[in-house]
């Protein structure tokens, strides 16, 4: 199978994602990687991965010639704070890196978040590459340098953005994910559709099956597009400052607020985003932006992804639009990234708060026209 190559053109940060299977094995070249500064690293993954993929990434990066030692953390979102921090910098300072060590992050996003944030400040700044291993972050999370940690009050409030030196997204990681962490990953990647418009919505359309069944092509075709797709927004705006990257986050208010109702519990980032982007294709359809037939081909999307859509009966719109307001990107009116069409997102930030408590209600019953 052929492999896909793209570059984060920025500048003197500017790095490449490769993109295919088979590119993390025992033995297999390091070519992929680029000049480190140093050739001794640590690879930080957690206590699921370990087991399946770690001994692979550490023989592959031996045979490119570098040494590593494996620093494994406790799984799970509720160890992405400070804790944790502390305690892998004291194991990365064990290992004795110096300024030019590196950091291999192999995880999903919370080891991605959680390494990435350890490389961007551990002697201030060390090389980094991801690999990420999951749905989720092959197609979001390993691109474009967020890093960050949670604080009790908020997730994700502590961060920079640091980019790594190349993102290594092997596909065969994909083989051993767990199905309902496919579908969180899946949810992020119908929102890149809802963003680039028809081409990249035909697609997983028509390749619905061979993606749910993890073909490896698929994957990775899957992969490639959402990769460039973000990469075209990072570079217009690295700093998430002009509105442009901002756009990144549809379905995302709604879904955060979600997930916080839930307390984290119950209800996954994904299947958060997923009732978020419904909640704003509705929206967006109500203020006459949206036509009648791409809002219901993005819904039908939604849906042949197996993706929840509905807003949960129980959930207060008020107490919901509460929680949006003050979400971490809220500006001073309440913002949402809404579409004009299929492909033209753009930034509202002046939601009419009357018109989206109606959507949130209206959410609460399937859209869809059979
Ligand atoms: P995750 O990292 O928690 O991984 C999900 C689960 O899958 C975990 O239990 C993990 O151990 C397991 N897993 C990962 N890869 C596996 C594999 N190949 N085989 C078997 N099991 C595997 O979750 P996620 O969805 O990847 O990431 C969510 C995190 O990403 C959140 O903390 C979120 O804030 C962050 N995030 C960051 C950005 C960013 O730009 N930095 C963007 C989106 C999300
Ligand atoms: N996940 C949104 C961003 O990277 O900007």
């Amino acid at each position: 199978m052929t492999s896909h190559k793209l570059t984060v053109s920025l500048g003197s940060r500017s790095y490449s994602i490769y993109i295919g299977s088979g590119l993390i094995k025992a033995g297999g070249d390091g070519l992929l990687l680029p000049r480190l500064r140093g050739d001794k690293g640590v690879v930080v993954t957690n206590t699921t991965i370990a087991p399946l993929h770690l001994r692979r990434v550490q023989e592959w990066l031996a045979t490119a010639g570098y040494e590593s030692t494996a620093i494994i953390l406790p799984d799970g979102e509720e160890y992405k704070n400070h804790e944790v921090l502390q305690r892998l910098y004291q194991e990365i300072f064990k290992a004795g890196l110096q300024r030019n060590g590196f950091i291999c992050a192999l995880g999903g996003g919370v080891v991605g978040d959680l390494a990435g944030f350890a490389a961007a400040t551990y002697m201030r700044g060390i090389d980094l590459i991801q690999l990420p291993t999951t749905i989720l972050a092959q197609v979001d999370s390993a691109i474009g340098g967020k890093n960050g940690v949670n604080l009790e009050v908020g997730k994700n409030l502590i961060g920079t953005t640091y980019q790594p030196r190349v993102v290594i997204s092997d596909v065969d990681f994909i083989a051993t994910l767990p199905e309902r962490e496919c579908l969180c990953g899946l949810g992020e990647v119908v929102k890149y559709g809802l963003l680039a418009g028809d081409d990249f919505i035909s697609f997983l359309e028509l390749n619905q099956a061979d993606i749910m069944k993890r073909n490896p092509r698929s994957l990775a075709i899957m992969a490639h597009s959402c990769s460039r797709i973000k990469a075209d927004y990072v570079v217009r705006d690295e700093y998430d400052l002009l509105g442009v990257r901002a756009v990144l986050n549809l379905g995302h208010t709604m879904g955060h607020a979600l997930e916080k109702m839930y307390a984290y519990q119950n209800l996954a980032h994904g299947e958060a985003v997923a009732i978020g982007l419904t909640c704003a294709l509705s929206l967006s359809f109500s203020m006459k932006l949206l036509s009648e037939n791409g809002f219901q081909r993005a819904l039908q999307l939604l849906q042949l992804y197996s993706l929840p859509m509905l807003v949960p009966v129980e959930a207060d719109p008020d107490e919901l639009i509460d929680l949006m307001r003050r979400d971490k990107k809220a500006g001073r009116g309440l913002s949402m990234i809404l579409l004009r069409a299929l492909g033209d997102p753009y930034l509202e930030e002046n939601v009419d708060v009357e018109l989206l408590r109606e959507t949130l209600k209206r959410c609460k019953k399937p859209l869809i026209i059979s």
